[in-house]
């Protein structure tokens, strides 16, 4: 290989008789070969880092103390460095020796020997093949380098897009907290509009059909007709208004509010509802009760709509430092994608099981899915905030309180 190819190399020289030195220059420059003296093995050492190709060395100078200096700047060359030194060697010593004094008084490595009287074509081919082999090192540094950066930058990427996922999922979950909470307020809203208003306008037409038949003795069918409908839509409007939002959660509590809807959910589904609840379960934070309730609605819709039970059995227990709800049917399971699906991401077909899922992450707590083809488990877990705490501990005479069971047939 042409050195012509790497002119940048440097042959670094260092012999003790400026007269050697200039020889050796004058010889490599006249080869085309950039080389340079240098004064000592400390210059040698320290110019071993600036891109040098190799050094041709005279065995005069290589001392026992200088022997060391170099070999630990070897010793502590990068793992893809193993620069190459040649040693001028003779002049009364012999090769032997001379081979045994360089290479077993100090590690310096990648050492070959080039006896004198020296050849000139003898050093130009010997520089030649050290500064290939060197420039091949460091090609392997470039490669390596490039290859550090291209990891240095894929890591980088990865951390801006890691970041990024994170900034979306939070921006996603506030959207999400705020989208449940928007929700909630319009439930409400409109629960007040039906019951104020359509319900006051249908409760005075009754009067007024009430007032009319009791004046005309011969009521007609058609006036007893619509007595009975506007009774019905009364109680639809009044049943409907409700389930959007209970007035007892926020006048009673989710205690009232769940006893009242697992009652009404056993007769509207057929199926037998039972709520078990620890006697001392007071009154929470609103965004308590709403979450609970939400998800206990939710969890006994999907009862109704997707397991086939017959029976279903809700448990409400709170201990001084979290609340826990369960819901157990004795259905025909989940799907097991969907169920996979959900523990993965905590997506699923519809929007109920991933909305309970936010609600209660909201109050930074778990909910926990078993289910096969025997039955769905459905566990909320919700650590009690402070305040909450509080009021449990003065509420909790005993340790182990007592139950309160609701069963509502069909
Ligand atoms: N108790 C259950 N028994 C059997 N399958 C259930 C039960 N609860 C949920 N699933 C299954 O999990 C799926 C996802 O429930 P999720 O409440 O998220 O959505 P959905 O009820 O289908 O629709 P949405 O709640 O949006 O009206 C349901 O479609 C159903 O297949
Ligand atoms: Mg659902």
């Amino acid at each position: 290989m042409s050195d012509n190819r790497h002119p940048e190399l440097r042959v670094l020289v260092l012999a003790p008789f400026g007269k050697d030195a200039n020889l050796i220059k004058r010889v490599l420059r006249q080869a085309g070969v950039n080389a340079s003296t240098v004064a000592n093995v400390p210059a040698l050492a320290l110019a071993i880092s600036e891109d040098a190709g190799c050094a041709v060395v005279s065995e005069e100078v290589l001392r026992d103390d200088e022997i060391n200096v170099l070999a630990h700047k070897l010793a502590n060359q990068p793992t893809w460095s193993d620069f190459p030194i040649i040693v001028l060697t003779g002049g009364g010593i012999s090769t032997h020796a001379t081979e045994l004094a360089v290479r077993s008084r100090a590690p310096l490595g990648n050492v070959s020997l080039l006896e004198r009287p020296l050849r000139p074509a003898t050093l130009i081919s010997a520089v030649r093949s050290a500064i290939a082999a060197r420039q091949r090192q460091y090609e392997v540094r470039d490669h390596l380098l490039e290859r550090q950066q291209a990891e240095d930058a894929l890591r980088r990427a990865h951390g801006a897009l890691e970041s990024l996922v994170e900034q979306r999922t939070t921006a996603l979950r506030r959207l999400s907290a705020r989208l449940l909470r928007v929700q909630d307020e319009e439930r409400r809203r409109i629960a007040r509009e039906l019951h104020d208003s359509l319900g006051q306008y249908l409760t005075a037409a009754k009067i007024n059909l009430d007032l009319l038949a009791r004046s005309d003795h011969k009521a007609t069918p058609q006036l007893c007709e619509a007595r009975e409908l506007i009774d019905r839509a009364i109680s639809d409007v009044r049943t409907l208004s409700h389930l959007l939002h209970p007035p007892l959660l926020d006048e009673a509590g989710f205690v009232s509010a769940a006893k009242w809807y697992v009652e009404g959910f056993g007769k509207r589904s057929g199926i037998r509802a039972e709520l078990e609840i620890s006697e001392n379960f007071l009154r929470l934070a609103p965004e308590f009760e709403t979450a609970l309730f939400r998800v206990l609605q939710e969890a006994l819709t999907n009862v109704h709509r997707h397991s086939r039970s017959s029976s279903v059995e809700v448990r409400l227990t709170k201990d001084p430092s979290a609340i826990t709800l369960t819901i157990q049917d004795h259905g025909v399971g989940m799907p097991p994608e969907t169920l996979h699906r959900f523990r993965e991401n905590g997506t699923s077909v519809g929007v109920g099981l991933a909305g309970m899922r936010e609600r209660i992450k909201e109050l930074s707590g778990t909910l926990n899915i078993e289910s096969s083809p025997r039955g769905t488990f459905l566990k909320v877990a919700i650590p009690l905030a402070p305040r909450e705490r509080e009021n449990s501990a003065t509420n909790l005479n005993s340790p182990s309180a007592s139950f309160h069971t609701v069963v509502a047939h069909p």
